[in-house]
């Protein structure tokens, strides 16, 4: 498809944070993220959405017209091309992030991009760095850390009601939920890894939020690849684009974490293990004054936070009524409220860096099976 425009001649990219201008934006990637980003752009006021860009180009063609989006192009670098964006939004395979993030900060553009920020940290920090020196914001989409459930424990926490928590276990387990066997997801290279990277760094990034970004010191891990090897394990329903890729990453993960201040975390994820069918993730911590679970069992989003403490001298557990929360809605709000906001400094994407340094030091464990420093 050949829908390419000719580049757009009003002013340069990048909304200054004054401007009461509408923040003009393109989207790269169609699939699941790419659609839940656009929808939360479309849904925030002050917002345009000029450009989309991705290979399929019915999918391309739909959405444009769906939501009058002007300029629609295949390919990343022809949106890019354009010198009226204010910021990019990135949900691409794992191994475009580094390039197009890189690409757009240098050009002056914000960028939103999705989980993991990159492959590995060395490429995470490439992309931070472009943000420091170029002062542009850069955020990861982290939306599970927008649920209803986690943002009220988080409430709960900050107030000090669990005292000092000092250790914590977090999953996300599938039965059989390789996100598309043969596709990105299953190539080392385009993806960078497997379960770890793709479902653990939400877990990491929800356990690490509660608990207040705690340094993570050390870590000990073991993954295994034993289903999707022989074919087994795959998704009936997050099926993706075949790209005959073998299966070369990880299908479970196991690590435990070692945290400044003495406390433990362990963590806990897999696309396809023998176990009750199902797609569940969740968060337990225990303190000095009480404990929590969040246990979210296909993708529920009520009655999924207990609360224990003593009550009168006896063991209590508590079911708040929480709201689902916004998910990508609310990440792309804060993101906007970000550069609208003038403290570009402040919003360098550090969370997402620091979350792929500990994931490259897991695999770097599980190949060396000794537990291994995290680097700063
Ligand atoms: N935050 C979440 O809840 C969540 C959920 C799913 C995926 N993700 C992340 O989002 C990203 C995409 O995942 P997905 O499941 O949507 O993948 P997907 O395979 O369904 O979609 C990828 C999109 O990227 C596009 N693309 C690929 N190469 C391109 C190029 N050269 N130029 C322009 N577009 C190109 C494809 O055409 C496709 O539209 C991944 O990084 C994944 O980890 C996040």
């Amino acid at each position: 498809m050949s829908t390419k425009d000719t580049a757009a001649t009003s002013a340069g990219a990048a909304a200054s944070p004054s401007s009461t201008e509408p923040l003009r934006v393109g989207v790269v990637g169609l699939g699941f993220a790419g659609q839940a980003a656009l929808r939360g752009f479309l849904d925030t006021p002050g917002v345009e959405v000029i450009g989309l860009a991705g290979l399929e180009v019915d999918r391309l063609a739909e959405l444009g017209e769906k939501h009058q989006i002007p300029h629609l192009y295949q390919h990343w670098e022809d949106l890019l091309a354009r010198d009226d964006l204010d910021a990019i939004s990135i949900a691409t395979p794992n191994q475009l992030h580094e390039p197009i993030a890189v690409a757009a900060l240098e050009g002056g553009r914000h960028v939103l991009c999705e989980k993991p920020l990159a492959r590995t940290g060395v490429e995470a920090e490439k992309i931070v760095q472009a943000a420091i020196d170029n002062n542009r914001v850069l955020r990861v989409c982290f939306n599970h850390r927008e649920r209803g459930d986690v943002q009220v424990l988080k409430r709960h926490i900050d107030a000090g009601e669990l005292g000092r928590i000092y250790y914590a276990k977090t999953h996300w387990i599938r039965r059989n939920g390789i996100p598309g066997l043969g596709s990105w997801f299953t190539s080392k290279e385009l993806a960078g890894g497997g379960p770890l990277i793709d479902l653990g760094v939400h877990m990491l990034d929800m356990t690490l939020y509660l608990l207040g970004e705690p340094k993570v010191l050390t870590a000990s891990a073991t993954t295994f690849a034993e289903l999707g090897p022989r074919g087994l394990g795959g998704s009936t329903y997050a099926a993706k684009h075949n790209v005959g890729s073998a299966y070369e990453v990880e299908d479970l993960a196991t690590a435990y974490l070692r945290l400044e201040g003495g406390s433990v975390l362990h963590l806990e994820v897999s696309w396809a293990m023998y176990r009750e069918s199902g797609d569940h993730f969740g968060v337990e911590l225990f303190g000095t004054d009480g404990g929590a679970k969040i246990s979210v069992r296909n993708y529920a989003t009520e009655d999924t936070l207990r609360i224990y403490s003593d009550v009168g001298g006896v063991p209590a557990e508590v079911r708040p009524q929480v709201g689902r929360g916004e998910g990508h809605r609310a990440v792309v709000r804060s993101f906007v409220e970000a550069i609208r906001g003038g403290n570009w400094s402040e919003h360098v994407g550090r969370d997402g860096l620091m979350r792929s340094k500990i994931i490259d030091a897991i695999y770097q464990s599980a190949l060396e099976g000794r537990e291994v420093l995290v680097s700063d």
